[in-house]
């Protein structure tokens, strides 16, 4: 039997009067990737967050790696969130600090590795994601795919067991947004980690997602593979698949 490691049960969040999850159940098992799909505003990143303890539901349970999460206060969220890393939707790389210093603040920050080792270990992340050498630039001289790229290596850092994506290719030309695909794609293979995904690139979720749940009026109306999803999902989620994924 898989192992499950995300677990949403009966998970609602309101805010103020709009009813954004109503009462979603979810599960994640090890080695998936899920992507989660829905229109702008329907509750995708409040989904990712609830998942890593970052908004507490309203009411449901959380359960992340056997973590209570919906129960746990921020302290003791800290060694979940070493094995559960968080792309931002724009990547939030600190902007007084080269790109060493940003790859080296989580694993300074866990006490994962001593000073001396770091550099290596630096070194290693930018070659995961094909950027060797740019240590001691800064993120204002990077163009916006290698700031991605920064990100996604300082997600990596911690040898996370779960990845969420918030939109890894949003706002990045077509090119760039294909490099960055085919970089989670072979992350994937190579690693073996468990992710969820929220994008609207249809492109992105065919060649990573193994599944799709699509989020609709604070529910998931629709869950199964993708190549199913555009064929014989409900008219909502046909429709956005035929438009190509739909509003940004
Ligand atoms: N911290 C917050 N405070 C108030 N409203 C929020 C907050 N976070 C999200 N929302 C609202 O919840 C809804 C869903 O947001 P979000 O999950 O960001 O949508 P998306 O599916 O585009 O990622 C939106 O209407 C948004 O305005
Ligand atoms: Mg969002």
């Amino acid at each position: 039997m898989s192992e499950t490691l995300i677990e949403l049960r009966a998970v609602s969040k309101a805010f103020g009067e709009a009813q954004v999850l109503d009462g979603v159940d979810l599960e994640v098992a090890r080695g998936e990737t899920v992507a989660i799909l829905g229109a702008s505003g329907s509750g995708k990143t409040v989904t990712l967050k609830t998942i890593n303890g970052l908004l507490s539901p309203d009411q449901g349970s959380v359960e992340v790696l056997g973590f209570p999460v919906s129960e746990l206060e921020e302290r003791a969220l800290v060694p979940l969130r070493q094995r559960v890393s968080y792309l931002f939707q724009w990547g939030a790389l600190f902007d007084s600090m080269t790109v060493a210093e940003n790859l080296a603040f989580p694993i300074l920050e866990h006490r994962r590795l001593s000073r001396e080792e770091v550099p290596n270990r630096v070194a290693e992340l930018l070659a995961m994601v094909q950027l060797e050498g740019i240590e001691a630039l800064y993120p204002a001289e990077l163009s916006g795919g290698m700031r991605k790229r920064v990100a996604l290596a300082r997600a990596l850092a911690l040898n996370p067991e779960i990845i969420l994506y918030d939109e890894p290719t949003t706002g990045l030309d077509p090119v760039t947004a294909r490099t960055i695909a085919q970089l989670i794609v072979g992350l994937h293979r190579h690693l073996g980690v468990t992710s969820v995904l929220v994008t609207h690139e249809i492109s992105l979720v065919n060649r990573v997602a193994g599944r799709v749940v699509f989020l609709h009026e604070g529910r998931f109306i629709y869950s199964g593979p993708p190549s199913d999803a555009a064929v014989n999902g409900p008219d909502t989620v046909r429709e956005f698949f035929a438009a190509g994924g739909g509003d940004a």
